[in-house]
């Protein structure tokens, strides 16, 4: 089972995600990553990691966008080459007819991309891990297991980036008096099996930087918190039903009172009074020389 997650989600939370991840971290892989690098995006979705750190990389780089879900793959090359033709880039789809792979051409160098649909939970099999200088990922682990994570870092050789693994710091302002109540019963939707065995959740950070550790990988690592101001309807009144949905179907015996809460607090996103900030962590790996 492969947890969907729409386009249009995506699309919503890419700005803020944006915002969020660690440019510093994004800058220490670049310095260590060789002159035109291969990296192995994996969980891609529509390509919102590309299109935050290809920038930062500054230079020529060949891309893998991994995924189990051949529409977001899709998306993402239609979105790539919307983003390239705002910045005046050119695109041009080299190799045969039906192969997916697209060029962006930048004034810091071309960028290729290619796309793998892959059902990501026998990874590492099935990667290409030999033909890669980084891998990456962007609100992806906290979504896998223990044991996913690490058959992964076992196998890794390289560079890992790993960007927005949500680490259980969440605060709606102002306060309710059902807030402990809807996230105790979010936590527990964060922990249900996404594909890949019992999920992380909030515990992702830690887990996985103690599994590079002992692995022998030196980790850095920076908050990248979503900070949702009381302007930002559209996403506000996405997470509000989300996290009362998730949190009726763990308390189904409180669902009046949580749906109560959602209409509390969607009068309060519409009145301009609502703000949320969700605690992630990005994570570097650098693997043992
Ligand atoms: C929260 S989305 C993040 C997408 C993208 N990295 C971003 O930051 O916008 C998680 C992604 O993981 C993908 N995914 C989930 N389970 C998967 C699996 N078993 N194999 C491959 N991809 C999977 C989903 O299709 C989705 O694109």
């Amino acid at each position: 089972m492969t947890e969907r997650f729409s386009a249009d989600w995506l699309t919503l939370r890419e700005p803020f995600d944006a915002a969020a991840r660690s440019v510093g971290l994004a800058e220490r892989l670049g310095a260590v990553l060789p002159e035109r690098p291969r990296l192995l995006d994996l969980g891609a979705g529509s390509g919102s990691l590309f299109r935050w750190l290809a920038p930062i990389l500054g230079r020529a780089q060949v891309w893998t966008l991994a995924d189990a879900d051949e529409e977001l793959l899709l998306r993402a090359f239609d979105d790539i080459a919307q983003w390239a033709a705002v910045r005046g880039w050119t695109v041009t789809l080299p190799g045969r007819v039906g192969h997916r792979a697209m060029l962006v051409h930048t004034p810091f160098g071309a960028l290729r991309v290619e796309a793998l649909c892959i059902d990501l939970a026998g990874a590492p099999g099935g990667l290409p891990l030999a033909e890669t200088d980084g891998v990456v990922c962007s609100a992806l682990l906290d979504l896998v297991s223990a044991a996913w994570l690490e058959r992964l870092v076992a196998a890794l050789r390289v560079p890992l980036l790993a960007c927005l693994a949500v680490d259980g710091r969440e605060t709606f302002l102002p306060a309710h008096p059902l807030d402990a109540r809807v996230r105790s019963g979010f936590r527990r939707d964060q922990v249900r099996d996404k594909g890949f065995g019992p999920a992380l959740g909030p515990r992702a950070p830690a887990v996985l930087h103690a599994t590079l550790e002992a692995r022998g990988f030196a980790v850095a690592s920076a908050p990248s918190d979503w900070r949702i101001p009381s302007s930002a309807l559209g996403m506000l009144g996405a997470l509000v039903p989300g996290h009362a949905e998730a949190a009726a179907r763990a308390h189904p015996g409180s669902r009046g009172a949580i749906d109560a809460w959602r209409k509390a607090r969607m009068r309060q996103a519409i009145a301009g009074r609502l703000a949320i900030r969700v605690g992630h962590r990005d994570s570097l790996g650098l693997p043992p020389r």
